[in-house]
């Protein structure tokens, strides 16, 4: 298994998928469009929800995305974890009411040990506990029936807020038994780091409702979602998200302006928040390049506080002035080509971060007087 750039590999999965008749397209705007149950957009089908439910023709049946993804859920743990992160792209390939579990789980199949020639050994697929048919085709796929695991609700049935959801089979990428905790049972979907989960199949067949009922949609779909970080980590024998090539750009320019060093192995201080910045800056950055300006409420406040977060770990680095713009100019050296719409109004977002930084600046430095006072 070579190890490939994340851009490479991005590049690799859509092309894959358009080989199997799936129309590549951009990755929608990070603010959802006529879809009140989302601050922001979180995951590759989330855009495409009218699809999966019949109220749009969609313009292909068969579709491949990279979707900009922002989800802060988890925003504390940011920085704390090798995997924690607000934005990320997500990778997929789409089938509304066309193929099904027999065309995903070979294809998926195919990409990882022709395409990416990962060794079939290191790879565990998950099944719901009441799919026996997905077992079935992962069996009929070459996978030894000892390594796919049955797992329950909570790690195999997938849904995001109201909107289409279905039973779900995960593969794990097995890091070795060094990882493991040693535990008899250790397996895929064990708390401990040996079995890293990076693509999840979706068998999109029902449409769960606000009061929780969950009618069956008009047709079966098909919604994967593969975290591009995590897979170009895997690829590049490394151990977190962060650790790729991508996010070590943006942490290594971190090291430059603050003179601290990075230690991948260390989750607090001056790790913890080259890692923090470097996730946050890049969020703040396309979430006001799709038009976002911070604010008190909704998604504005969310872009306020990833902001305000990135600033104060700055002065925890010891960062003395401004220094968030620089991560702008750094975000669009690796990731540029890729979503051309960050190209487009640089000056103007540079603007409205510069500003956003000073107030918060501003702020600090009279707490800070006060305090020392
Ligand atoms: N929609 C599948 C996932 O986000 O994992």
């Amino acid at each position: 298994m070579e190890p490939l750039s994340l851009n490479v590999l991005r590049e690799k999965y859509l092309s894959f998928f358009e080989s199997k008749g799936h129309l590549r397209l951009e990755s929608f705007p990070l603010v959802p469009q006529n879809d009140n149950s989302l601050l922001l957009i979180n995951a590759g089908m989330a855009p495409l929800k009218p699809y999966f439910k019949g109220e749009r023709v969609p313009p292909r049946k068969r579709v491949t995305t990279c979707q900009k993804c922002v989800r802060t859920l988890d925003i504390d743990n940011v920085g704390k974890t090798s995997r924690h992160g607000t934005f990320f792209e997500m990778l997929g390939n789409f089938s509304f009411g066309d193929y099904f579990k027999e065309e995903a789980i070979p294809w998926a199949w195919e990409f990882l040990t022709k395409v990416l020639e990962i060794p079939e050994s290191r790879l565990y697929p998950s099944v719901y506990v009441e799919d026996d048919e997905a077992l079935e085709i992962w069996v009929k796929t070459g996978v030894p029936r000892e390594r796919i695991t049955k797992l329950g609700k909570d790690d195999n049935f997938w849904e995001i807020g109201a909107g289409p959801c279905g039973p779900c089979s995960e593969i794990y990428f097995d890091r070795g038994p060094e990882f493991g905790c040693g535990k008899p049972d250790c397996g895929p979907g064990c708390d401990c780091d040996r079995f890293l989960e990076f693509w999840n199949l979706v068998f999109t067949q029902y449409d769960r409702q606000e009061d929780g009922s969950m009618p069956e949609l008009p047709h079966r779909n098909l919604d994967t979602g593969m975290g591009l970080e995590r897979m170009a980590a895997i690829m590049q024998h490394k151990t977190a998200n962060y650790d790729g090539d991508l996010m070590q750009h943006l942490i290594k320019l971190g090291e430059e302006i603050s003179g601290k060093t990075y230690d991948a192995d260390d989750y607090s201080g001056a790790s913890r928040s080259l890692r923090i910045i470097a996730d946050h800056s890049r969020g703040v950055y396309f979430m006001i390049s799709d038009g976002i300006l911070p604010g008190n409420e909704g998604r504005e406040y969310v872009l306020r506080r990833l902001l305000r977060r990135a600033v104060f770990h700055g002065r925890l680095l010891g960062i003395e002035g401004a220094f968030l713009t620089k991560f702008i100019d750094e975000v669009n050296a690796q990731m540029g080509e890729a979503y051309p719409e960050l190209l487009k109004n640089v000056a103007l977002v540079k603007g409205i971060v510069a500003s956003e930084e000073e107030r918060f600046s501003t702020t600090l430095d009279n707490g800070r007087v006060y305090l020392d006072e």
